[in-house]
């Protein structure tokens, strides 16, 4: 079996001025019995070691503290974990060696970037998880060769900008999530090529608009998270090209605007979250294509906490909403802001009224 030497003082710098005594070294008799045991046990008998599991498909290696993280990749590893270790810097060579990784997760980290060439070794990586790092920026050119990879988490980092050439390389990407980070917009044509894309997370931004032309490359959008940002606005061409999108997400924003043909070309939407915004009307037209029979919004629907005005502007949704209420989350939650006599009235009371 083939063995590469990753040197502790390159994996934690913190480690590295606190050097007495501390003997990280496994060695190779100990590293064969513990991938001995871990394979007939599923478990490692010492506590500061890695887990190694082995199966026909290759190596699996789990580093978590008290751990030390690994030092040794073997030639046949399909999966890394190297979690909550508060590592600020990964070597460019790490993954050498590891042609055959699969699944690289390094969440819990301090990463601050990465080097452009740590994923050449890898290019038949399929996920790679960097939730809870310090991510200002990744460098361009880090997916080059990674043409297999369908999952890229970069959830809970401290991404304000992103550019579109970061993710280039990327052809198979079905599951992108950037929530939790700092985002405030975003650059045109970033999923261009990202036909495949199923899952997109942006969630918990600061979002204030997004580029029209955002979805043009996805086809086959089926989940979209824009919950948590200051969105204002949606305009007609946001989703239009999205017949597929079963759950849309948009509570928690500012939006106070949504153009009359937006949900147009959602022919299969399951679930739509509108909560906590500051709609207080909606053009005619909005919800026609809402809750039809081949359409029928199954998961349910949420527009409470609106300050919405329940005059005549709303009878187009007084008569969806009387159509679909058995599909309405949080009636009671859903008011009338004004007139002054209807203030506190729910819409649904409202619209029965009408
Ligand atoms: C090995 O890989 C195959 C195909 O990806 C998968 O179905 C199987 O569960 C894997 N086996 C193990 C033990 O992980
Ligand atoms: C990482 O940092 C946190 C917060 O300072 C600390 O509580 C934790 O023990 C650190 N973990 C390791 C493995 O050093
Ligand atoms: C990360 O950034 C720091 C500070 O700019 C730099 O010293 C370091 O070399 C960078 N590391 C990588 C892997 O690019
Ligand atoms: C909503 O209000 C109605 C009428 O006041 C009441 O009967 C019902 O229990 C309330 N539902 C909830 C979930 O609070």
């Amino acid at each position: 079996m083939e063995k590469r030497e990753i040197t502790m003082s390159s994996w934690s710098p913190e480690q590295r001025q606190s050097p007495g005594g501390l003997n990280l070294h496994i060695s190779r008799t100990l590293f064969l019995l513990l991938l001995f045991v871990a394979s007939i046990k599923g478990v490692t008998p010492k506590p500061n070691a890695c887990l190694l599991f082995q199966s026909d498909n290759g190596s699996s290696i789990y580093c978590h503290p008290p751990a030390k993280p690994i030092r040794y990749l073997p030639a046949d590893t399909i999966y890394l974990a190297v979690e909550f270790f508060n590592l600020t810097q990964l070597p460019a060579d790490t993954l050498q060696g590891a042609s055959k990784l699969e699944e690289l997760h390094l969440s819990g980290n301090r990463l601050e970037n990465l080097s452009a060439e740590l994923l050449l070794p890898v290019p038949g990586l399929k996920v790679l998880d960097l939730t809870g790092n310090a991510l200002t920026r990744l460098p361009s050119g880090l997916f080059k060769v990674s043409v297999s990879l369908h999952t890229l988490v970069l959830k809970q980092n401290q991404l304000e900008a992103l550019e579109a050439s970061w993710l280039h390389g990327l052809k198979a990407l079905e599951h992108l999530d950037l929530s939790g980070n700092y985002l405030r917009t975003l650059p045109p044509g970033l999923l261009a090529n990202f036909a495949a894309l199923r899952i997109l997370d942006l969630s918990d931004n600061r979002l204030e608009t997004l580029p029209p032309d955002l979805l043009r490359g996805p086809l086959h959008l089926a989940r979209l998270h824009l919950e948590n940002n200051r969105l204002r606005a949606l305009g007609e061409e946001l989703l239009a090209p999205q017949p597929e999108l079963h759950y849309l997400f948009l509570s928690n924003n500012k939006l106070a605007t949504v153009a009359a043909g937006t949900f147009h070309g959602l022919q299969q939407l399951d679930m739509l979250d509108l909560a906590n915004n500051l709609l207080t009307s909606v053009p005619k037209g909005l919800w026609t294509s809402l809750g039809q029979p081949t359409r029928d919004m199954k998961d349910g629907f949420d527009i409470s906490g609106n300050p919405w005005i329940c005059d005549q502007n709303l009878d187009d949704l007084y008569q969806w909403l009387v159509a679909n209420k058995d599909k309405m989350f949080f009636l009671n939650d859903t008011c009338c802001a004004g007139p002054e006599a209807l203030k506190g009235q729910t819409l649904l009371a409202a619209a029965g009224a009408h």
